[in-house]
């Protein structure tokens, strides 16, 4: 039986639009890099998502690229044409039918895309490369293009509609292109997409109106619409706590169903733009308030930590690596065998935990980022 301590974990959740979580844990969006050449999802790939999503209350998929030159990792999948839907769908069924609510993360890699991936293109706000050894310079993106991307996240999101998903996330985090345009690392236009911070915002919120406008006209008030950022940029220049919390504002008035702060560590404090002392999350979650339900994560491996994150006020708490370390983590926890819970990676067991080649060699081979490794 369930430990009476780990009961918010389990309590159901409702968005603002009326849907329903049956609990408070969500599967972050982890690229697996397993994906057909040609865009579409692998049989191992659906069967790594079909091993995690019964235990969640909703999945976030890896990312998918909306327009073609912003693949941004071998191995993702397509969201950029109508040839694709058959393959989104395929996933989303194997997320819903496991009992989970399942969302689409929409992408475009800027500056990060391999260039071999993207046929030697790689695009970005500005022509600034991103700091680190042997980055290609992007080329700067024209205002037609702009307006293109814009209006491909807005067909992607048709996509994922069409393609019978819940929602998509809308992926302004970690330093892709979305990011990179509020980023004045990144971003050095002196057009109406740069240049103050309030025009570093105006992409993301066109992106936002874009799939906002997809639902309007696709979709109906049960899709949901969800936002994700990291809060900081190591650079100078690059995007501090004070930017975040401004755009944290702009984004609580576009009535979106939730937003997702990109963290490695839950409890990491800002570096710059304020004086308070607490936990980036915690300043996020003052300041969005009522507004709009906030995701946390970041190494969160026990039911504990689950819980003491619980604590900081955030309604949905994502798990990455933990579910792909024990993809039973929330079964053991209901059945009061959180003891049972394993937190760091079996390398003997990749059949057992149903992860794709691609994926298993990456962790396997990068020392330091999953525990155990
Ligand atoms: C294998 C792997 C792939 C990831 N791919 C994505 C991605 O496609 N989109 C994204 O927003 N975050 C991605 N992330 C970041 C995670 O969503 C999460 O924020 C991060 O791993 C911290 O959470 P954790 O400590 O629970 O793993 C990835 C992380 C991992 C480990």
């Amino acid at each position: 039986m369930m430990k009476q301590k780990y009961e918010p974990l389990f309590k159901s959740f409702t968005f603002g639009n009326g849907v329903e979580l049956k609990n408070r844990v969500v599967l972050a969006p982890m690229t697996n890099f397993a994906s057909n050449p040609d865009g579409t999802v692998s049989d191992d790939e659906v069967a790594y998502y079909e091993r995690r999503s019964d235990g969640v209350g909703m999945v976030v998929t890896a990312c998918t690229y909306a327009t073609p030159n912003g693949k941004g990792f071998p191995g993702e999948f397509a969201a950029d044409s109508d040839d694709m839907i058959p393959s989104l769908r395929r996933l989303a069924s194997a997320i819903k039918e496991q009992g989970s609510k399942a969302i689409l993360q929409i992408f475009h890699g800027g500056r990060e895309c391999p260039s071999e991936l993207v046929n030697g293109d790689v695009v970005s706000a500005s022509n600034i490369p991103s700091e680190g050894e042997g980055k290609p310079v992007p080329r700067e993106l024209t205002s037609e293009e702009i307006e293109s991307i814009v209006r491909d996240f807005g067909e992607a999101t048709r996509r994922a509609i069409e393609a019978g998903y819940d929602g998509v996330e809308i992926h302004g985090a970690n330093g892709y292109l979305i990011q990179q345009f509020f980023s004045p690392h990144a971003n050095r236009r002196e057009d109406k997409w740069g240049g103050s911070l309030e025009k570093r915002m105006a992409f993301p919120l066109a992106v936002v109106d874009s799939v906002q406008k997809a639902v309007a006209e696709h979709g109906d008030e049960s899709f949901i619409v969800g936002y994700r950022f990291s809060p900081e940029e190591p650079e100078t220049p690059g995007i501090t706590m004070a930017d975040t919390l401004a755009l944290v504002d702009a984004l609580s008035e576009k009535d979106l169903d939730y937003l997702h702060v990109s963290l490695m560590d839950f409890w990491s404090e800002a570096r710059r733009g304020v004086e308070d002392k607490r936990s980036r999350i915690e300043l996020i979650q003052e300041r969005v308030g009522k507004k709009v339900p906030v995701i946390g994560v970041g190494s969160i491996y026990t039911a504990d930590d689950a819980v003491k994150a619980m604590e900081s006020g955030v309604p949905l708490i994502a798990l990455g690596r933990e579910l792909i370390i024990d993809p039973d983590w929330v079964k053991k926890i209901k059945e009061g065998r959180e003891d049972e819970i394993v937190t760091s990676i079996d390398k003997s067991k990749q059949k057992e935990l149903v992860v794709p080649d691609a994926l298993w060699n990456a962790i396997v081979n990068s020392p330091g980022w999953f525990p155990g490794v």
